[in-house]
């Protein structure tokens, strides 16, 4: 069982899909904490009625963006985190943060990198005309949306469509990728080769 680790700011539909998923056993992890830069961040309610715990950690406490980490760091000490999952969290780590869980951080991105990296990626894709859209799971390093790539589906985005609803196409997507790459995790089945990320075939006994 690995300890996880969410960080939110927002809504927190991807933190919920994941918590589900560690219930019904299919993610051998279990979510210890969450944690948000943000203090009304719906996710901290979501997680408090499953009773984890939660920490707001605000920016605003903080005189340097390496001191705010540092806080941060100090809570994953003390669930003794294996994984840290970005979940809608909405601002970049430091060098420290990064570095103090190699490989174990990772986000989810509502765009097929390396396009249409930062906010508001689905209105980037759609007013850029493309045909095929998507999000992408990747590890995390301290550039924005800069990291490895683990996997990726896509949506296609039709003539009728509008930014609002390949917004939700693709969540549905998110929602689906997100858990299955933490249960890749949990399992220790990414491994993280010079250029690029390989999935080990699941054990077959
Ligand atoms: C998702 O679209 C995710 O890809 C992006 O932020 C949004 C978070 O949504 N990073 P939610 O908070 O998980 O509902």
């Amino acid at each position: 069982m690995k300890n996880l680790a969410i960080m939110v700011s927002g809504r927190g539909s991807n933190m919920v899909n994941i918590v589900e998923e560690t219930k019904k056993g299919n993610i051998k992890g279990r979510v210890k904490v969450v944690i948000s830069n943000k203090a009304d961040a719906p996710a901290l309610e979501k997680a408090k009625a499953y009773g984890i715990d939660t920490y707001t950690v605000l920016q605003s406490d903080f005189s340097s963006k390496s001191e705010y980490d540092k806080k941060v760091i100090e809570i994953l000490k003390g669930y003794d985190i294996d994984l840290v999952v970005l979940a809608g969290y909405m601002k970049l780590l430091t060098k420290e943060f990064v570095d103090a869980y190699p490989n174990r951080i990772v986000n989810i991105h509502p765009a097929l990198l390396p396009s249409f990296r930062g906010l508001d990626a689905q209105k980037q894709a759609f007013d850029f005309g493309v045909k095929i859209a998507g999000c992408t799971v990747h590890f995390v390093d301290e550039g924005m949306d800069t990291g490895k790539i683990i996997a990726q589906r896509a949506v296609i985005v039709d003539e009728e469509d509008t930014v609002e609803s390949l917004t939700e196409k693709i969540l549905k997507e998110e929602h689906k990728l997100y858990p299955y790459v933490v249960k890749l995790l949990c399992e220790d089945r990414v491994i993280v080769e010079e250029n690029k990320i390989r999935i080990k075939e699941e054990d077959s006994h």
